[in-house]
Protein backbone atom coordinates (compact mmCIF):
# COMPACT_ATOMS: atom_id res chain seq x y z
CA UNK A 1 0.00 0.00 0.00
CA UNK A 2 1.35 3.57 -0.79
CA UNK A 3 -1.37 5.48 0.85
CA UNK A 4 0.14 8.79 2.54
CA UNK A 5 -0.80 8.09 6.05
CA UNK A 6 -3.27 7.02 8.23
CA UNK A 7 -6.50 8.84 9.05
CA UNK A 8 -8.88 8.90 12.56
CA UNK A 9 -12.11 10.51 12.35
CA UNK A 10 -14.78 10.11 14.76
CA UNK A 11 -18.40 10.90 15.14
CA UNK A 12 -21.05 10.95 18.39
CA UNK A 13 -23.84 8.07 16.95
CA UNK A 14 -26.67 10.70 16.49
CA UNK A 15 -29.04 8.71 13.82
CA UNK A 16 -29.49 9.75 10.24
CA UNK A 17 -27.18 12.40 9.07
CA UNK A 18 -28.16 15.67 7.42
CA UNK A 19 -26.79 17.86 5.03
CA UNK A 20 -24.68 19.28 7.68
CA UNK A 21 -23.06 16.38 8.66
CA UNK A 22 -22.64 15.51 4.80
CA UNK A 23 -21.03 18.93 3.76
CA UNK A 24 -19.05 18.85 6.86
CA UNK A 25 -17.82 15.62 7.37
CA UNK A 26 -18.72 12.61 5.33
CA UNK A 27 -17.79 14.09 1.61
CA UNK A 28 -14.09 14.01 2.75
CA UNK A 29 -14.09 11.04 4.91
CA UNK A 30 -14.91 9.65 1.22
CA UNK A 31 -12.29 11.58 -0.65
CA UNK A 32 -9.78 10.50 1.89
CA UNK A 33 -10.12 7.17 1.34
CA UNK A 34 -8.01 7.71 -2.38
CA UNK A 35 -4.83 9.08 -0.48
CA UNK A 36 -5.13 7.49 3.28
CA UNK A 37 -5.29 4.71 5.09
CA UNK A 38 -9.11 5.60 6.64
CA UNK A 39 -10.35 4.73 9.93
CA UNK A 40 -14.09 6.24 11.08
CA UNK A 41 -15.40 5.39 14.81
CA UNK A 42 -18.46 5.94 15.81
CA UNK A 43 -17.36 7.12 19.41
CA UNK A 44 -20.20 6.11 21.72
CA UNK A 45 -18.25 6.61 25.25
CA UNK A 46 -18.31 9.91 24.03
CA UNK A 47 -21.81 10.42 23.32
CA UNK A 48 -22.14 9.01 27.00
CA UNK A 49 -21.02 12.38 28.45
CA UNK A 50 -23.52 14.71 27.34
CA UNK A 51 -26.75 11.69 26.58
CA UNK A 52 -29.29 11.42 29.12
CA UNK A 53 -30.79 7.95 27.96
CA UNK A 54 -29.06 5.97 26.19
CA UNK A 55 -31.54 3.56 24.70
CA UNK A 56 -31.09 5.13 21.21
CA UNK A 57 -27.50 4.71 20.87
CA UNK A 58 -27.87 1.29 19.02
CA UNK A 59 -30.62 2.28 16.53
CA UNK A 60 -28.61 5.91 16.06
CA UNK A 61 -25.77 4.09 15.22
CA UNK A 62 -27.31 1.87 12.61
CA UNK A 63 -28.72 4.69 10.66
CA UNK A 64 -25.47 6.57 10.65
CA UNK A 65 -23.05 3.80 9.78
CA UNK A 66 -25.98 2.89 7.28
CA UNK A 67 -25.53 6.77 5.78
CA UNK A 68 -21.19 6.65 5.67
CA UNK A 69 -21.85 2.92 3.50
CA UNK A 70 -24.76 4.07 1.48
CA UNK A 71 -22.37 7.86 1.13
CA UNK A 72 -19.31 5.77 0.04
CA UNK A 73 -17.40 4.93 3.05
CA UNK A 74 -16.01 1.58 1.60
CA UNK A 75 -14.73 -1.58 4.17
CA UNK A 76 -13.52 -3.01 0.73
CA UNK A 77 -11.01 -0.31 -0.13
CA UNK A 78 -9.72 -1.00 2.97
CA UNK A 79 -11.31 1.75 5.38
CA UNK A 80 -12.21 0.34 8.85
CA UNK A 81 -15.51 1.65 10.43
CA UNK A 82 -15.78 0.47 13.73
CA UNK A 83 -17.43 1.57 17.09
CA UNK A 84 -15.67 2.95 19.83
CA UNK A 85 -16.65 0.81 22.53
CA UNK A 86 -15.99 -2.47 20.70
CA UNK A 87 -11.92 -2.15 21.00
CA UNK A 88 -11.68 -1.32 24.61
CA UNK A 89 -7.90 -0.93 24.93
CA UNK A 90 -8.67 2.89 24.71
CA UNK A 91 -9.67 3.18 27.69
CA UNK A 92 -6.63 2.10 29.17
CA UNK A 93 -4.70 4.81 26.93
CA UNK A 94 -7.50 7.14 28.53
CA UNK A 95 -6.12 6.24 31.93
CA UNK A 96 -2.68 6.51 31.18
CA UNK A 97 -3.03 10.02 29.71
CA UNK A 98 -5.19 11.31 32.60
CA UNK A 99 -2.11 10.83 34.51
CA UNK A 100 -0.20 13.07 32.24
CA UNK A 101 -2.51 15.66 31.83
CA UNK A 102 -3.00 18.92 33.75
CA UNK A 103 -6.44 19.54 35.10
CA UNK A 104 -6.18 23.05 34.15
CA UNK A 105 -5.64 22.18 30.64
CA UNK A 106 -9.11 20.77 30.11
CA UNK A 107 -11.19 23.10 32.35
CA UNK A 108 -9.74 25.90 30.05
CA UNK A 109 -10.75 24.62 26.36
CA UNK A 110 -13.83 26.63 25.30
CA UNK A 111 -15.51 23.53 24.19
CA UNK A 112 -15.90 22.37 27.99
CA UNK A 113 -17.06 25.79 29.07
CA UNK A 114 -19.40 25.87 26.45
CA UNK A 115 -20.88 22.27 27.58
CA UNK A 116 -20.95 23.45 31.69
CA UNK A 117 -23.40 26.26 29.71
CA UNK A 118 -25.52 23.66 28.30
CA UNK A 119 -25.28 21.16 31.08
CA UNK A 120 -24.74 22.59 34.25
CA UNK A 121 -26.72 19.90 36.56
CA UNK A 122 -24.88 17.06 34.62
CA UNK A 123 -20.86 18.51 34.81
CA UNK A 124 -19.50 14.91 35.08
CA UNK A 125 -16.17 13.51 35.48
CA UNK A 126 -15.97 11.93 32.56
CA UNK A 127 -17.12 15.25 30.25
CA UNK A 128 -13.96 17.24 31.82
CA UNK A 129 -12.07 13.83 30.03
CA UNK A 130 -13.80 14.12 26.73
CA UNK A 131 -10.35 15.88 25.11
CA UNK A 132 -8.31 13.11 26.82
CA UNK A 133 -10.68 10.21 25.38
CA UNK A 134 -10.08 11.54 22.05
CA UNK A 135 -6.38 12.05 22.45
CA UNK A 136 -6.71 7.94 23.30
CA UNK A 137 -8.45 7.61 19.95
CA UNK A 138 -6.12 9.58 17.93
CA UNK A 139 -2.83 7.97 19.10
CA UNK A 140 -4.01 4.70 19.68
CA UNK A 141 -4.46 4.42 16.28
CA UNK A 142 -1.33 6.39 15.01
CA UNK A 143 -3.42 8.73 13.28
CA UNK A 144 -1.60 11.49 11.15
CA UNK A 145 -3.97 13.12 10.04
CA UNK A 146 -7.26 13.68 11.53
CA UNK A 147 -10.35 15.24 9.29
CA UNK A 148 -12.22 17.42 11.92
CA UNK A 149 -14.66 20.67 11.88
CA UNK A 150 -13.34 24.22 13.10
CA UNK A 151 -14.90 23.61 16.32
CA UNK A 152 -12.67 20.73 17.23
CA UNK A 153 -9.35 22.82 16.71
CA UNK A 154 -8.94 23.45 20.50
CA UNK A 155 -9.27 19.37 20.86
CA UNK A 156 -6.71 18.67 18.17
CA UNK A 157 -4.35 21.39 19.84
CA UNK A 158 -4.66 19.12 22.97
CA UNK A 159 -4.51 16.28 21.69
CA UNK A 160 -1.10 17.36 20.17
CA UNK A 161 0.03 18.71 23.36
CA UNK A 162 -0.45 15.58 25.50
CA UNK A 163 1.18 13.68 22.95
CA UNK A 164 4.43 16.01 23.11
CA UNK A 165 4.40 15.82 26.61
CA UNK A 166 4.00 11.94 26.96
CA UNK A 167 6.75 11.51 24.53
CA UNK A 168 8.80 13.77 25.84
CA UNK A 169 8.41 11.80 29.68
CA UNK A 170 8.43 8.26 28.31
CA UNK A 171 9.83 8.77 24.96
CA UNK A 172 9.10 8.82 21.23
CA UNK A 173 5.96 6.49 20.88
CA UNK A 174 3.25 8.34 19.72
CA UNK A 175 2.51 10.31 16.70
CA UNK A 176 1.03 14.38 16.92
CA UNK A 177 -1.81 14.45 14.39
CA UNK A 178 -2.15 17.04 11.81
CA UNK A 179 -5.73 18.35 11.58
CA UNK A 180 -7.35 18.65 8.43
CA UNK A 181 -10.16 21.18 8.22
CA UNK A 182 -12.87 20.90 5.91
CA UNK A 183 -13.57 24.04 3.73
CA UNK A 184 -17.38 23.97 4.12
CA UNK A 185 -17.27 24.65 7.91
CA UNK A 186 -20.86 25.59 8.66
CA UNK A 187 -24.08 24.68 7.29
CA UNK A 188 -26.37 26.68 8.27
CA UNK A 189 -30.33 24.64 9.21
CA UNK A 190 -33.72 25.34 7.74
CA UNK A 191 -33.97 28.56 10.20
CA UNK A 192 -31.47 30.40 8.26
CA UNK A 193 -30.01 31.14 11.91
CA UNK A 194 -28.25 28.11 13.56
CA UNK A 195 -26.22 25.88 12.65
CA UNK A 196 -28.04 22.90 11.32
CA UNK A 197 -28.63 20.30 13.72
CA UNK A 198 -30.73 17.63 14.77
CA UNK A 199 -30.85 18.74 18.52
CA UNK A 200 -32.12 22.21 17.19
CA UNK A 201 -34.75 20.17 14.45
CA UNK A 202 -33.86 22.69 11.63
CA UNK A 203 -32.15 19.89 9.54
CA UNK A 204 -32.61 18.43 6.43
CA UNK A 205 -31.89 14.41 6.36
CA UNK A 206 -29.86 13.07 3.52
CA UNK A 207 -31.72 9.95 3.68
CA UNK A 208 -34.96 11.83 3.24
CA UNK A 209 -37.56 10.99 0.69
CA UNK A 210 -37.65 14.04 -2.46
CA UNK A 211 -41.41 14.54 -0.63
CA UNK A 212 -39.82 14.96 2.53
CA UNK A 213 -36.88 16.90 0.74
CA UNK A 214 -39.59 19.53 -0.88
CA UNK A 215 -41.77 19.92 2.44
CA UNK A 216 -38.23 20.98 4.41
CA UNK A 217 -36.85 22.84 1.89
CA UNK A 218 -40.21 25.17 1.67
CA UNK A 219 -39.97 25.59 5.50
CA UNK A 220 -36.34 27.26 4.85
CA UNK A 221 -35.79 30.56 6.04
CA UNK A 222 -34.49 32.84 3.05
CA UNK A 223 -33.59 36.61 2.85
CA UNK A 224 -35.78 38.29 5.62
CA UNK A 225 -35.49 41.90 3.90
CA UNK A 226 -37.44 40.74 0.58
CA UNK A 227 -40.86 40.82 2.11
CA UNK A 228 -42.62 40.92 -1.77
CA UNK A 229 -41.90 39.09 -4.56
CA UNK A 230 -41.20 41.97 -6.90
CA UNK A 231 -38.51 42.93 -3.70
CA UNK A 232 -35.03 42.67 -5.27
CA UNK A 233 -33.09 39.78 -3.37
CA UNK A 234 -29.82 39.88 -1.51
CA UNK A 235 -28.10 36.08 -2.77
CA UNK A 236 -25.38 36.76 -0.24
CA UNK A 237 -27.13 36.69 3.10
CA UNK A 238 -29.39 33.94 2.07
CA UNK A 239 -28.56 30.07 3.23
CA UNK A 240 -30.78 28.73 0.43
CA UNK A 241 -28.35 30.07 -2.09
CA UNK A 242 -25.36 29.35 -0.11
CA UNK A 243 -26.83 25.45 -0.85
CA UNK A 244 -27.47 26.26 -4.50
CA UNK A 245 -23.71 26.76 -4.32
CA UNK A 246 -23.04 22.83 -3.85
CA UNK A 247 -26.09 21.58 -5.57
CA UNK A 248 -26.98 23.39 -7.74
CA UNK A 249 -23.51 24.24 -9.35
CA UNK A 250 -24.56 24.88 -12.84
CA UNK A 251 -26.93 27.19 -12.05
CA UNK A 252 -26.07 28.77 -9.14
CA UNK A 253 -24.78 31.87 -11.46
CA UNK A 254 -28.30 32.44 -13.22
CA UNK A 255 -30.04 32.07 -9.68
CA UNK A 256 -28.15 35.18 -8.14
CA UNK A 257 -28.74 37.50 -11.83
CA UNK A 258 -32.51 36.41 -11.02
CA UNK A 259 -32.44 36.81 -7.55
CA UNK A 260 -31.16 40.73 -7.76
CA UNK A 261 -33.50 41.38 -10.46
CA UNK A 262 -36.27 39.49 -9.10
CA UNK A 263 -36.95 37.83 -11.63
CA UNK A 264 -37.24 34.39 -9.66
CA UNK A 265 -38.98 33.93 -6.55
CA UNK A 266 -38.03 32.75 -3.39
CA UNK A 267 -40.63 29.97 -3.66
CA UNK A 268 -39.58 28.78 -7.12
CA UNK A 269 -35.92 28.94 -6.46
CA UNK A 270 -36.49 26.77 -3.34
CA UNK A 271 -38.30 24.06 -5.97
CA UNK A 272 -35.59 24.05 -7.97
CA UNK A 273 -33.20 23.36 -4.95
CA UNK A 274 -35.46 21.02 -3.68
CA UNK A 275 -35.74 18.96 -7.30
CA UNK A 276 -31.50 19.44 -7.31
CA UNK A 277 -31.03 18.10 -3.89
CA UNK A 278 -33.14 14.96 -4.22
CA UNK A 279 -31.66 14.43 -7.64
CA UNK A 280 -28.18 14.66 -6.09
CA UNK A 281 -28.94 11.98 -3.38
CA UNK A 282 -30.87 9.63 -5.67
CA UNK A 283 -28.06 7.33 -5.52
CA UNK A 284 -27.60 7.21 -2.57
CA UNK A 285 -30.58 6.53 -1.61
CA UNK A 286 -30.79 3.40 -3.64
CA UNK A 287 -27.70 2.46 -2.22
CA UNK A 288 -29.26 2.65 1.16
CA UNK A 289 -32.35 0.94 0.67
CA UNK A 290 -30.51 -1.85 -1.09
CA UNK A 291 -28.06 -2.05 1.89
CA UNK A 292 -30.57 -1.84 4.41
CA UNK A 293 -32.23 -4.90 2.84
CA UNK A 294 -29.54 -6.86 4.33
CA UNK A 295 -29.98 -5.74 8.20
CA UNK A 296 -26.98 -7.04 9.25
CA UNK A 297 -24.53 -5.81 6.58
CA UNK A 298 -24.13 -2.81 9.20
CA UNK A 299 -22.97 -5.05 12.52
CA UNK A 300 -21.23 -6.86 10.31
CA UNK A 301 -18.81 -4.67 9.22
CA UNK A 302 -18.76 -3.17 12.37
CA UNK A 303 -17.37 -6.99 14.04
CA UNK A 304 -15.08 -6.46 10.96
CA UNK A 305 -14.00 -3.52 11.94
CA UNK A 306 -13.28 -3.69 15.57
CA UNK A 307 -11.61 -7.02 14.70
CA UNK A 308 -9.03 -5.27 12.19
CA UNK A 309 -8.98 -1.94 14.89
CA UNK A 310 -8.21 -4.31 17.69
CA UNK A 311 -4.68 -5.63 16.03
CA UNK A 312 -3.40 -1.85 16.02
CA UNK A 313 -5.23 -1.11 19.14
CA UNK A 314 -2.98 -3.92 20.79
CA UNK A 315 -0.31 -3.31 19.19
CA UNK A 316 0.07 0.02 20.09
CA UNK A 317 -1.03 -0.27 24.05
CA UNK A 318 1.69 -2.72 24.21
CA UNK A 319 4.02 -0.48 23.10
CA UNK A 320 2.75 2.33 25.32
CA UNK A 321 2.89 0.36 28.50
CA UNK A 322 6.06 -0.41 28.11
CA UNK A 323 7.08 2.76 28.00
CA UNK A 324 6.10 3.78 30.77
CA UNK A 325 7.26 1.03 32.57
CA UNK A 326 4.36 -1.05 33.74
CA UNK A 327 5.35 -4.27 35.18
N1 LIG B 1 -15.10 15.23 19.55
C1 LIG B 1 -15.55 14.92 18.22
C2 LIG B 1 -16.86 15.68 17.97
O1 LIG B 1 -17.56 16.03 18.90
C3 LIG B 1 -15.76 13.44 18.03
C4 LIG B 1 -14.50 12.65 18.19
C5 LIG B 1 -14.22 11.77 19.19
C6 LIG B 1 -13.39 12.65 17.31
N2 LIG B 1 -13.01 11.20 18.98
C7 LIG B 1 -12.47 11.72 17.85
C8 LIG B 1 -13.09 13.34 16.13
C9 LIG B 1 -11.22 11.50 17.24
C10 LIG B 1 -11.86 13.11 15.54
C11 LIG B 1 -10.96 12.20 16.09
O2 LIG B 1 -17.21 15.90 16.84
Amino acid sequence: MSKKGRVFSGARPTGRQHLGNYLGAIRNYVALQDEYDCIYCVVDLHALTTLSDTDKLREWTYEMVLDWLAAGIDPERGTIVFVQSHVPQVVELHLLFSMVTPLGWLTRLPTFKEKVRQQPDNVNYGLVGYPVLMAADITLYKASVVPVGVDQAPHLEFTREIVRRFNHYFGEVLIEPQAKHTEFPKVLGIDGQQKMSKSLNNHIEIAASPEEIQERVMQMVTDPARRYRSDPGHPEVCNVFTLHGFFSPEQVAQIEVDCRSAAIGCVECKRLFARNLADYFAPFRERRAQLASRPNIVWDVLAEGARRASVIASETIAEVKAAVGLP
